[in-house]
């Protein structure tokens, strides 16, 4: 794709991927995603926004052989899906500085082994100008690494914030069109990338509202001309106070276990809990983690495997006590064989989710009535919890 012109003087440039289906080999990417700089170009100065991951770092320079200076690459975060092109933009651009937090150049030196002298830090607040054009960088750490700001850039009331507001989506749009596939593409990124610092997060909103802002341009997903729709997203997914859902993921071996799941699940839609059940076994752990964003209970279904729960269930719980979701309330249920810790061991796993964990529900071999009525219990309980929540 050719660089598109955005306002006068500034530029998108950058690389969809489309075909990419993991992060980190770690997070899927069913849409693909995006790696997206920014050409400012001023009556004095220009400058590039970031860079593309290093796979796709010939598309960016193609994109460059027409822009015969650039004298500040910004980088507003280290990490090297945005970072890791910067060494050829420096050797394609001798002249160029590139500008970071303080934390941001140290990082860059260890991670890219730029050399210092190319380095202009910048405090918090610290403005540049590029003649015609002003730039203020604005620190906004833990999104998602300590070293991430974002710059505003004052004439266009323009935004650019590199992870922050991202979403990972490979799109031929420049802009949102199609804001309830954006939605759940920022969404996931979110709950993914950003739900441990939600609380850094919710500052980092504060400093924003003094900002007027007319564009927001992230570097991954199309830019947003109405960023009222995705800041209020965030000031959603980042309140205090989750929303009346339970997500039960679980597993099972023999089918136990997934009865007393169905069962679960059906006596809390009853009593008008929203639910969503995840069979670890073929799930999509983005969308587990799509519904942690807003979950008030976490009820894992697990049968015991060698005393303790199934290892699908030892991962799952990792990732949640990881993404440090606002749930409020949690329990365990499954059917064990002859013995099981799989109650005491969950327990153990979840230490940063700050939970009240209402009565487990755990069955020898087949669920008997006995069972389903402690299951109707639960899910009384949990309604009830829900009923409390503010
Ligand atoms: Fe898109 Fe944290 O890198």
């Amino acid at each position: 794709m050719e660089k598109r012109k955005i306002r006068d003087q500034v530029y998108w440039l950058g690389a969809v991927d489309w075909d990419r289906r993991l992060f980190d080999s770690l997070i899927p990417l069913p849409d693909g995603t995006s790696y997206n700089a920014y050409l400012i170009q001023g009556s004095e100065r220009t400058v590039l926004t970031d860079s593309v991951d290093p796979t796709k770092a010939d598309t960016l320079l193609t994109q460059l052989q027409t822009v015969p200076r650039v004298d500040y690459v910004i980088a507003h975060h280290a990490e090297q899906d945005h970072s890791g092109s910067i060494p050829l933009v420096l050797e394609r651009y001798p002249e160029a500085r590139v500008i970071a937090t303080p934390k941001g150049v140290d990082m860059l030196i260890d991670h890219l082994l730029i050399p210092a002298e190319r380095f202009m830090a910048v405090e918090d607040g610290e403005t540049l100008s590029l003649g015609d054009k002003t730039l203020t960088f604005v620190h906004t750490p833990w999104v998602h690494w300590p070293e991430t700001m974002v710059t505003y850039l004052a004439e266009e009331r323009m935004l650019f914030t590199c992870d922050f507001f991202g979403s990972h989506l490979a799109t031929s749009d420049l802009y949102v069109t199609d804001e309830g596939r954006v939605y759940e593409a920022a969404k996931r990124y979110y709950a993914e990338i950003m739900m441990p610092f939600r609380r850094v997060i919710q500052r980092n909103l504060d400093k924003l509202a003094g900002y007027e802002i007319d564009l927001i341009a992230p570097s991954h997903g199309p830019v947003y001309d109405r960023p009222e729709f995705i800041l209020d997203a965030y000031r959603d997914w980042t309140s205090e106070t989750p929303k009346n859902v339970a997500v039960v993921p679980y597993i099972s071996t023999h089918g136990s276990t997934r009865k007393m799941v169905e069962h679960l699940v059906g006596a809390l839609a009853a009593r008008d809990v929203t639910v969503y059940q995840f069979d670890l076994a073929v799930t999509d752990i983005g969308k587990l983690a799509i519904s942690l964003v807003d979950a008030a209970t976490i009820i894992i279904g697990t049968p015991t495997i060698h005393v303790g729960p199934h290892p699908a269930v030892f991962y799952a719980a990792h990732l949640a006590n990881a993404l440090r979701p606002k749930a409020r309330f949690a329990s365990i249920v499954g059917s064990y064989g002859w013995n099981s810790k799989a109650v005491e061991q969950i327990a153990g796993l979840i230490p940063n989710l700050k939970v009240e964990l209402l009565e487990p529900v755990l069955c020898r071999g087949h669920p008997q009535d006995v069972d389903f009525a402690a299951l109707d219990r639960l899910a009384e309980e949990v309604a009830e919890r829900h009923e409390t929540l503010q």
